[in-house]
């Protein structure tokens, strides 16, 4: 009864904000004790030349530890039984220059050349699903023997290229990082030859067990069709950068955001009413949501399994951005009151399908504009969800609580003119939320943040119409973030003592606020 003749109060998306409309004063490029710039800004700023930063190299636990460091060597047993200390990098810049000077190289020689200073792996990293990759693409297509050599030229770059040392965005610290698009090329052709030291174990033991992987072994073994899809688009991105005519010009910036207890919203004393917003199942959140604050559905370990065999939205995102990929290297889990925002960050190609359907579908040439620090006007924002392996789990309002902090924690702006959110249905795929519970938390961290909110529902038109309507509703009654945080406890304690055979969330809301037994 409660959906019965309402008037349709969504907006529609040219009603909402993006970025080429903000009036984002950003002045002068400049370092911070939070914000580490990779280039050098004077330079910047005088002449738009980016230029690496001096600085120097450092080896501790609150850095990268970078491949060419002077204090990354190995241990060599030689014939004498004497062990010899090599700097690890006079044997990886050996094996890359023998490459680089190739003008064709093939799979087994880039495994030949990464084996070579990860003795430690022989027998254990696999690379059957980079030579089947390269067996399987059509000859005409088959641009990856001479690609091999340019990667491993930009990889050998890297001590001129990146002068300063690169902080880790660790818990419990906002802080961002800024480099350019050009750092980040050589820093993933490091990845690409697994060059990164203290990187290759896991386990709670290990020095980085707090970080995601980014050698890219696990993309190499393990043949699949996912992992032919993957390696296209990682291809294709190496071709692009490692070629003078359409290398990148531009500056990404890495924000890790910590939300204090005092910023911590207090939800049932909320006063805010609901933003604005656009719902539809048609279009995704990166196409249609250009400019907009873009939801990655994210892992805690931020790029999830792009590396391994994960392909659905944060996977796929980072596969046609793999820019994205570089977060993996200096972002510490995230945690609960924390996320990370990308500005900058370049789509290298377009995709079809989702999951096993997925399809590389060819090369995105990105038009966007730049903003002042030569960054593309996209911002993404990382913010992962709960992972609810039973259903009935996420009615508890201590869950409920950690997601509103956790979308809150990502959509709160600056403060200055900010575009509005591109969304969807954020942990409702690989884990397991509720569309409606979900819709309704982000809708209340948007109204607390002020901006309005486009929810793409992915082609879900029941999810389209129902979240429509209650959102008509809750404008039309006046529902306030708080008086909502007050029904969803309610909704818990029912959920909990119907033991399963509970009503759906909006029309629990629906006949409280809009029924004949209207509470309000
Ligand atoms: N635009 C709008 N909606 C989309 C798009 C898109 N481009 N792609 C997918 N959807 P899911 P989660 C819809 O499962 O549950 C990864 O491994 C689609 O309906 O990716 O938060 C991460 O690394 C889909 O079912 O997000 C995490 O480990 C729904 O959004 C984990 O998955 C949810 O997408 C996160 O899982």
């Amino acid at each position: 009864e409660w959906r019965r003749h309402r008037e349709d109060v969504t907006v529609s998306l040219q009603d909402l904000k993006r970025l080429p409309q903000c009036n984002i004063r950003l002045g002068h490029l400049a370092f911070s004790r939070t914000h580490t710039v990779l280039i050098d800004v004077d330079i910047y700023n005088c002449e738009r030349q980016l230029r690496a930063q001096d600085g120097r190299d450092i080896w501790q636990s609150n850095f990268v530890k970078m491949p060419c460091s002077m204090s990354s060597v190995i241990n060599k047993t030689g014939f004498t039984m004497q062990t010899e200390r090599k700097l690890r990098w006079t044997v990886i810049a050996k094996q890359l220059a023998k490459l680089a000077k190739k003008p064709s190289a093939t799979v087994e020689d880039v495994e030949e050349a990464i084996m070579k200073y990860n003795p430690k792996y022989k027998g254990q990293w696999s690379f059957d699903a980079l030579s089947s990759f390269v067996k399987c693409i059509p000859k005409t297509e088959n641009y990856f023997s001479p690609l091999f050599p340019k990667i491993a030229a930009l990889a050998l770059n890297l001590p001129g290229y990146i002068k300063k040392a690169i902080p880790l965005l660790q818990r419990g610290h906002t802080a961002s990082i800024t480099m350019s698009q050009v750092q980040i090329a050589c820093l993933l052709a490091n990845a690409f030859f697994c060059t990164f030291p203290h990187r290759n174990t896991s386990g709670p033991n290990a020095e980085y067990h707090n970080y995601p992987s980014i050698n890219f072994t696990s993309l190499f073994g393990n043949w699949s069709e996912r992992k032919k899809e993957k390696l296209r688009a990682i291809m294709h991105y190496f071709n692009v950068v490692t070629n003078d005519d359409t290398k990148p010009t531009g500056l990404v910036t890495f924000e890790r955001r910590f939300l204090k207890n005092t910023d911590i919203p207090n939800w049932r004393g909320s006063q805010e009413l609901m933003p604005k917003l656009y719902v539809t199942s048609h279009g995704t959140i990166e196409n249609d949501g250009t400019g907009m604050l873009q939801v990655d559905f994210a892992s805690h370990w931020i790029g999830g399994g792009v590396l391994s065999s994960g392909l659905v939205q944060e996977e796929i995102l980072f596969l046609m951005n793999p820019e994205l990929i570089v977060s993996r290297l200096f972002t510490e889990k995230l945690g609960d009151n924390e996320c990370l925002i990308i500005t900058g960050s370049q789509q290298f190609s377009i995709y079809s399908g989702f999951s096993d359907s997925f399809e590389w579908a060819g090369p995105h040439a990105d038009h966007l504009k730049r903003d002042e620090w030569a960054r593309l006007q996209r911002q993404i924002l990382a913010i992962d969800a709960l992972h609810f392996r039973h259903r009935g789990e996420q009615y508890n309002m201590i869950k409920v609580t950690r997601e509103l902090n956790k979308a809150y924690c990502g959509f709160k702006g600056h403060g200055h003119d900010e575009p509005d959110i591109a969304t969807g249905k954020w942990g409702c795929g690989a884990f397991n939320g509720d569309p409606q519970l979900k819709a309704l938390i982000q809708l209340m961290a948007a109204a607390k943040a002020k901006r309005g909110m486009a929810l793409f529902t992915f082609g879900d038109r029941k999810l389209e119409e129902d979240l429509q309507q209650i959102y008509s509703l809750l404008v039309q009654k006046e529902v306030t973030v708080g008086k909502l945080y007050e029904l969803l406890e309610d909704y818990c304690s029912d959920v909990h003592r119907q033991r399963g055979s509970h009503m759906e969330l909006f029309d629990f809301i629906g006949n409280t606020v809009g029924g004949h037994r209207s509470l309000l």
